[in-house]
């Protein structure tokens, strides 16, 4: 029977986390559409492709050699046959990421991928994004806006950075990323249907439940 469970949320609300425990608990299959961003970013940097040239980004997103695992236990994306997990999470790829995301041809290309992979799970699978209960998958069984507060946001990115960074370096990259993001999907606000599970004062644990009961 169909499950797929679509979740959207900001940075540092601990959908990546939440999403991949509820997959395992689930026996489902996870797709973390973050990583494929993530993965055409690097391959442009990488290539020397201008961000500017619309054309250009899009023809990379449309011809990149992309793998990713949907198994909740293993976390591998693969371009061109190459090990790019770890890459993809540097710095300077989450600080360019945003301009693949503001890229419409290259969206596009990217949510036709997310939808086969979905189909290829046999509809069993938890999504988790920026634009999932609204554009991937809005006909999902389950969808969650995964929200936090501001602060717990900033404070779980610092953690998960390992606390190497100053106050104001946590800021542009959260909050900056967010407001670009802003400018072509809507992850702020919960759509019609759509669940929001405030995580601010939940541990992870407790995230995980208040998913699963919904
Ligand atoms: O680092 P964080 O977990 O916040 O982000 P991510 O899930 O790895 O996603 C990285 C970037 O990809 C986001 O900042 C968006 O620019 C873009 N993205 C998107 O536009 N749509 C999605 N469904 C998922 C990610």
């Amino acid at each position: 029977k169909s499950l797929v469970v679509a979740i959207d949320g900001p940075s540092g609300s601990g959908k990546s986390s939440v999403s991949r425990e509820t997959a395992r608990r689930l026996h489902a299959a996870y797709l973390d559409t973050g990583a494929m961003y993530r993965a055409v970013t690097l391959h442009c940097l990488e290539k020397g492709i201008d961000f500017a040239d619309a054309g250009a980004v899009e023809r990379a997103a449309r011809e990149l050699d992309l793998v990713i695992s949907t198994r909740p236990d293993t976390e591998s994306v693969l371009v061109s046959g190459i090990d790019v997990t770890d890459a993809i999470r540097e710095p300077h790829v989450s600080k360019a990421v945003s301009a693949v995301a503001t890229t419409l041809g290259a969206r596009s290309e990217l949510i036709r991928r997310q939808r086969q992979i979905i189909a290829d799970s046999h509809h069993r699978i938890v999504v988790e994004g920026r634009d999932i209960t609204t554009v991937v998958a809005p006909e999902a069984e389950v969808r969650i806006l995964l929200t936090a507060s501001e602060e717990a946001r900033l404070r779980r990115r610092g953690v998960q950075l390992g606390g190497t960074q100053t106050a104001a370096q946590l800021k542009q990259q959260v909050l900056v990323r967010d407001a670009k993001d802003s400018s072509v999907v809507n992850f702020q606000q919960a759509a019609d249907g759509v669940v929001t599970v405030d995580s601010s004062d939940l541990d992870f644990e407790q995230t995980v439940t208040a998913v699963l009961e919904v």
